[in-house]
């Protein structure tokens, strides 16, 4: 045989190939024998690259697969050479909480977090000092104080939300797709707590063009998130440059919006009065407020607005349980203006089918990673070494058959005592996640969705539109869902 010549075209191309194929090898050979996380289990494939991994994500299938990986491999596993999801209550506290030993909390790992460098960080993946002063300037427009003041501002949207639905059916159209109109309520409350003004969805029955942006750009970003976490950040630039991506354009209106709130110049009890007081000072720039204010949008909308659409899915498949919150709610009140954001805090069915839709739809159904700092640290009693990626996996845990009794059965009698659930351990589903990085927004939360739900089932006797039956288990799964019409029958309560 003659000798290759690397002159000559082809085999140049053949030598190439032979030093790819040594160079995978001996990143799969490392991966798997020499790695710091080679003792951790997981599928052979996920061990030796991020390519699958990032597949699976793309299908909207990660969180559904994680859960088949915990059951095959037990409580850690290794879903990339680099990563380790976790399912195990204490592994919250490891992962996220605050540690004992005064050392700063894990930080958040860039991989999932800052996939494009153009942007300014903002309060979810800021480093940790940014992060307090940014929280601090935040927290004022959280505290039970502003939540009363921002009573008459949510509660003028949810009352929009219901006379909008009466119109509707009056019109005839008694089957209507909920998931748009919890979205227009959430968003439209969110926009003018977080902006300063509406988006006007409840108003005009449609999407503002910002708010389609977004909930269309759930599946671009988990296609941008797996090319990175599978190497392919140039793609991903290249992706963001040649622009029309929903990225781009969200921020040019966020930017708009923010300036016409700081043009109006008078103090509100919203979300963001904080920080532009901190503008004023000279302490944030514009860009920080615009990039924070977009957070808050994101942030306390979609999630909201997913929650409640799994609540009515999950109530309307299950009428049982529907009749009893049914009669919680309409023998509580007696007219529409009892139904305030601090009384509906007293039902407590409705929490309990709040919670348990929370676990069973969780609105982030991902893991949301942390790296593991210098030195290694101890998470459920293991070891993990410098440099990990780990996370425990809302989805996957909520349905381990190790903490909950039936967890594909929608039991809200679980958060209330009942003794067929209670060798359940509560403490293994965290939808806000716990500790320094947990929501801020988790009261405001509790308190939106008890109100809308609440001022719907008084209002409204509400049946599942059978095409919708299979709502929940159609959907694909990414850092949020992707979620289809949810069509129920509305029926205006008689009084
Ligand atoms: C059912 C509704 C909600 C769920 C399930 C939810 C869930 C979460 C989770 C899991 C995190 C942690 C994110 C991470 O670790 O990266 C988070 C953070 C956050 N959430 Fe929520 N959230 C909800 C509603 C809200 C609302 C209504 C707001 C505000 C208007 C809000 C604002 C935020 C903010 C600003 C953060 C970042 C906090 C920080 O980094 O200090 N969320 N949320």
């Amino acid at each position: 045989m003659a000798p290759l010549q690397p002159g000559n075209p082809l085999d140049l191309a053949a030598i190439s190939c032979a030093l790819l194929v040594v160079y995978f090898v001996g990143i799969a050979f490392y991966n798997v024998f020499l790695h710091p996380l080679r003792s951790f289990p997981g599928p052979l494939l996920w061990r030796i690259s991020p390519i699958p991994r990032s597949i699976k994500l793309t299908q909207g299938k990660l969180p559904f697969y994680v859960l088949d990986l915990h059951n095959k491999y037990g409580p850690v596993v290794r879903i990339g050479p680099n990563e380790l999801a976790f399912s195990d209550p204490q592994a919250w506290k490891d992962i996220y909480g605050h540690r004992h030993n005064g050392e700063p909390e894990l930080p958040k790992y860039d991989g999932l977090y800052r996939i494009i460098d153009n942007v300014p960080r903002g309060i979810i993946n800021t480093p940790r000092d940014e992060h307090s002063m940014l929280r601090r300037q935040l927290a004022h427009g959280f505290s039970e104080r502003s939540m009363q003041a921002q009573e008459p501002i949510i509660g003028s949207y949810v009352d929009l939300l219901i006379q909008r639905l009466l119109e509707q059916c009056n019109a005839g159209l008694t089957t209507l797709n909920m998931r748009e109109w919890l979205n227009w309520t959430t968003f439209d409350v969110i926009g003018d707590l977080g902006f300063g003004s509406s988006f006007d969805c409840l108003e005009k029955s449609d999407y503002h063009p910002w708010v389609r942006i977004l909930t269309n750009s759930v599946r671009q970003s988990a296609f941008l998130v797996a090319l990175a976490n599978a190497g392919f950040q140039p793609l991903v630039r290249i992706a963001l440059r040649l622009g029309k991506l929903a990225i781009n354009d969200n921020q040019a209106l966020v930017r708009q919006k923010v300036s016409q709130r700081i043009e109006l110049g008078v103090e509100r009890p919203d979300l963001i009065e904080g920080l532009i007081k901190k503008n004023k000072e000279g302490v944030l720039s514009f860009k920080q407020i615009a990039v924070n204010a977009g957070t808050l949008i994101v942030a306390g909308s979609e999630t909201t607005a997913t929650l409640l659409s799994g609540a009515v899915f999950l109530l309307t498949t299950n009428p049982d349980k529907l009749e009893k919150l049914t009669k919680e709610v309409r023998s509580k009140f007696n007219s529409e203006d009892e139904i305030t954001l601090t009384s509906v805090g007293s039902l407590s069915y409705m929490l309990a089918c709040l919670n348990e839709s929370l676990r069973c739809y969780p609105p982030v159904p991902t893991g949301l990673p942390r790296q593991v700092p210098k030195g290694g640290v101890f998470i459920s009693g293991k070891f993990v070494p410098e440099g990990t990626a780990v996370a425990v996996w809302q989805w996957a845990i909520n349905h381990d058959t190790h903490f909950w009794t039936e967890p594909y059965t929608f039991a809200p009698e679980r958060f209330i005592g009942d003794a067929k659930f209670k060798t359940d351990q509560l403490e293994a589903m965290q939808p806000f996640s716990v500790g320094p990085r947990n929501c801020i927004g988790r009261n405001l939360a509790y308190a939106e969705m008890r109100l809308i739900l609440a001022k719907i089932i008084y209002n409204f006797d509400m049946k599942i539109d059978d095409g919708s039956r299979g709502w929940i288990d159609t959907q694909e799964a990414f850092t949020l869902w992707h979620k289809p019409a949810l069509n129920i029958y509305m029926k205006p309560v008689a009084r």
